[in-house]
């Protein structure tokens, strides 16, 4: 680990041991070292599960008028983008926290309800931050594996979920696995939630997901279980460096104390002024969405030719074992100009996650991925 005790104790500092022994957060490549390291300009970021196809031109256009101050400090409740939240997801804007990027609310929401020694119920393979941001608030967290075929193991959940943990974190469509809880998992689920348990549900790729699938905010309305949704612009709107996401809370309680966790000016002029834009211009998302849909359905298949089944994905990224360290994966994919995510959780060191980006990223990877398995 990088922030040993013995560094903190070295310079005379003592620093909070439950920050000071975080994990790393892996996140993607960076385009600048990805060039450094592989020497090439032409990098295929498929890492970060970012909009390949970049964001509606009603954002751009938003940033260049009038409306966009950068001297002045922005409405720190967001009240603009909550009020055109509250209109689309038929919510009270009261209930509805706005945050730097959906990590901010995990973070939040984490600092919201935890103390050192609670309780954390999650999946693994994971997204990152449901981990780290309990684990920097001291508490346990318990990882529930998924199946051997690569779906959400119902049963094992229930019975953690029993068990009243302060926070469940479940993100659906899961990342990086990719599958959705079909609305009778969900609501399985959902019933599994004692009182005392707060049930985040993530749904950073809602608008990948099927059609007819669930949609956690219908689903939890009016229902007796203290919940978080949270969504975000970072994916389907294409807005992944302005960071912006949202949390919808069941109640007005506990939004006032998720706001209370965050900091007062926390998401940027720019930010509140792009997704109000985002959130106006849904048919520039719907068309996005379409096509990397069907870019899924078109890679997946092609790495299904080649002898690699990636998990059934509702998302923008397919997530396969490459049946050996996918580090070294990673590596020769570098050498070609493409960041793939290598998965580092323990057991699951042989799977990559790759974002599904434009059509000719995806034919680079299929054929680099074909070029080494042929070797
Ligand atoms: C499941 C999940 N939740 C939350 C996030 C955070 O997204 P952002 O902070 O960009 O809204 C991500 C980003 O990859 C994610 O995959």
């Amino acid at each position: 680990m990088e922030h040993s005790i013995e560094a903190v104790a070295g310079n005379g500092l003592t620093f909070n041991p439950h920050i000071a022994a975080l994990p790393p957060y892996n996140a993607g490549m960076n385009v600048a070292l990805a060039r450094a390291l592989s020497g090439r300009d032409d990098i295929a970021r498929l890492a970060s599960n970012e909009n390949p196809d970049g964001c509606s031109p009603a954002v751009m256009e938003a940033l260049a008028s009038s409306s966009f101050e950068p001297w002045r400090y922005a409405d720190p409740a967001c009240s603009a983008l909550r009020a055109a939240l509250g209109v689309r997801l038929a919510v009270a804007p009261e209930r509805i926290v706005v945050g730097n990027g959906s990590e901010e609310m995990i973070a939040a929401v984490s600092r919201a309800m935890l103390v050192p020694g609670a309780t954390v119920v999650t999946v693994v393979p994971s997204f990152g931050l449901h981990e780290i941001e309990p684990l920097a608030a001291g508490a346990t967290v318990v990882k529930i594996p998924m199946t051997a075929g690569l779906g959400f193991d119902l049963v094992a959940l229930e019975q953690a979920i029993r068990a009243g943990p302060r926070i469940v974190f479940l993100s659906s469509p899961w990342n990086p696995v990719g599958p959705a809880l079909d609305r009778p998992s969900l609501e399985r689920l959902v019933a599994a939630v004692r009182p005392g348990t707060l049930l985040v549900l993530d749904e950073a790729y809602f608008e990948f997901a099927d059609a007819g699938g669930p949609d956690g905010i219908e689903v939890l309305r009016g229902c007796q279980t203290a919940h978080v949704v949270l969504r975000t612009f970072s994916k389907a709107y294409g807005l992944a460096g302005l960071r912006v996401g949202y949390a919808v809370c069941s109640d007005l309680e506990l939004a006032r104390v998720i706001a209370a966790a965050k900091t007062p000016f926390n998401v940027n002029a720019a930010a509140q002024l792009a997704a109000i834009a985002a959130l106006g211009d849904d048919g520039w998302m719907k068309d996005s969405v379409a096509r990397i849909r069907a870019e899924r359905g078109r890679v997946a298949a092609a790495l299904g030719e080649l002898g690699v089944r990636p998990a059934s994905s509702q998302t923008n990224f397919l997530f396969f074992d490459w049946g050996d360290d996918s580090t070294a994966l990673s590596a020769a994919l570098l050498g070609e100009g493409i960041v793939v995510k290598a998965w580092r959780e323990p057991g699951y060191e042989r799977y990559v996650r790759a974002t599904i980006g434009t059509p000719a990223e995806n034919d680079r990877l299929i054929m680099a991925l074909g070029k080494l398995i042929a070797r």
